[in-house]
């Protein structure tokens, strides 16, 4: 639907023609509504900077514990992973995994991702246009998640497809398809099947060591993950880390080929691709929208939220807060950025921060040397249908020269 300044603000997270374009509707909300009603959906959402922040950091009043994404909030789920839990439970479960992926660690992956590029874009030089989500983008974080999960190669085509139907829902749809909760089973199935293999034959990767760490619980017992927990955390890491980072290097296209000044100046100096990065998480924050169960009444802009509601977290709306960012609708990629809310903030912040910068950081430069100058036609843009994830689903890029 088309926002009109004749309508009140409004913002429809299922409405596909609004993903594509949220950003009028995003800055009605920050200006005329910046505690947000949908009645149609029956949430509240807000969209300025310092608010989506304050309620991040607010777990006591807004929870992660009954889901996170508008079709779940106010179930408790089914298995659930840290990312659907409060402090303490979330942060013992945090520190087990959490060493695996500091920047450190992530650092060492470095040479073993810009290979993985190399064989995905090298195929691609000489061609007059290429489809950049099929051919790169969608590829590249299956691998490495895949990889570091130690999932074997010929099995991680089909875990991207599994993986994407996660977060798709079709177009109007509140909850998944049939289909995706098939995938979801499939998805659930190889992760215990996993477990068990490596629960009966330890290798060298992070599967067999989670399997193998001790974790102090909350009440002080010393004790091991066990199977379900363990499933839930595989299937976290592996849904977070492909959707998103397949998103932010589709973006990037996207946006390169509407700023060519800047992306002139990353060609020139690929160093800049690390500022790059944050720019286009800011800008176009791959995963705009977080959701919390508010477990006690609270007042937010003098009105009343009553406990049990459901509240959205307008991460991508704060990216473009003119009260917080001058020039917010600028893509600079050498602004200097205090912080940004678009890997979370507070306790959920993203626990794959490291490795999305990483992915993101190799991927422009490895895609800007191949390619320095090239066209996308916005209109061709196709968008993936999911109330959590924005970002191209097809993204066609024509190379040009200078
Ligand atoms: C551009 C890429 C990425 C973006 C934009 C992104 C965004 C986010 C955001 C906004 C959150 C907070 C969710 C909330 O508060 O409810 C989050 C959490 C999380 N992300 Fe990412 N993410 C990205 C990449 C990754 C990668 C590569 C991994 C792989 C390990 C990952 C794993 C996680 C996990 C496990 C959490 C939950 C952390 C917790 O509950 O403590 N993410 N991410």
């Amino acid at each position: 639907m088309t926002v009109s300044n004749n309508t009140a603000p409004y913002w429809d997270p299922y409405d596909n023609e609004l993903r594509r374009s949220p950003y009028e509707a995003w800055r009605r909300l920050r200006d005329e509504a910046p505690l947000y009603r949908n009645d149609r959906y029956d949430f509240y959402a807000v969209s300025r900077f310092d608010d989506v922040m304050a309620v991040s950091l607010d777990v006591e009043n807004f929870s992660s514990a009954k889901g996170i994404t508008l079709d779940s909030i106010g179930e408790e789920p089914q298995f659930a992973s840290m990312i659907e839990m409060d402090p303490p439970h979330h942060d013992v479960l945090r520190s087990v995994v959490a060493r695996w992926f500091t920047p450190k660690a992530m650092s060492r992956l470095e040479d073993r991702i810009r290979k993985l590029c190399a064989g995905y874009l090298d195929p691609l030089v000489g061609q007059s246009e290429f489809e950049i989500v099929d051919a790169f983008t969608a590829r590249l974080p299956v691998m490495v998640i895949s990889s570091l999960l130690g999932f074997p190669e010929e099995d991680h085509d089909n875990l991207r497809i599994w993986s994407d139907a996660q977060v798709h829902r079709d177009e109007g749809a509140q909850t998944r398809s049939a289909e995706a909760v098939e995938d979801s089973r499939r998805l659930q199935e190889y992760y215990w099947n996993v477990v068990q293999a490596r629960r009966q034959d330890p290798r060298d990767d992070m599967v067999s060591q989670l399997i193998q760490t001790d974790l102090t619980d909350v009440d002080g017992t010393v004790r091991r993950l066990g199977d379900i927990e363990l499933m839930a955390m595989m299937m976290l890491i592996n849904v977070a880390g492909n959707e998103t980072v397949a998103r932010l290097l589709a973006s990037a296209a996207l946006v390169l080929s509407q700023w060519p000044d800047q992306r002139r100046e990353l060609v020139e100096d690929p160093a800049l691709c690390v500022g790059a990065v944050e720019e286009l998480l800011r800008f176009e924050a791959p995963s705009p929208t977080q959701g919390r169960y508010v477990a006690h009444d609270v007042e937010l802009h003098g009105e009343a939220v009553p406990a049990g509601s459901k509240m959205l977290l307008l991460t991508g709306a704060a990216g473009r807060d003119e009260r917080h960012y001058e020039r917010a609708h600028e893509f600079d990629c050498t602004r200097r950025i205090d912080r940004h809310l678009s890997l979370g903030y507070g306790a959920h912040y993203c626990l794959g921060a490291a490795l999305a910068r990483l992915e993101g950081k190799v991927g422009l430069q490895e895609m800007l040397a191949r390619f320095p100058d090239f066209e996308v036609d916005p209109d061709e843009v196709t968008y993936v249908q999911t109330n959590t994830v924005r970002g191209p689903a097809t993204c066609v890029v024509k190379p040009t020269s200078s």
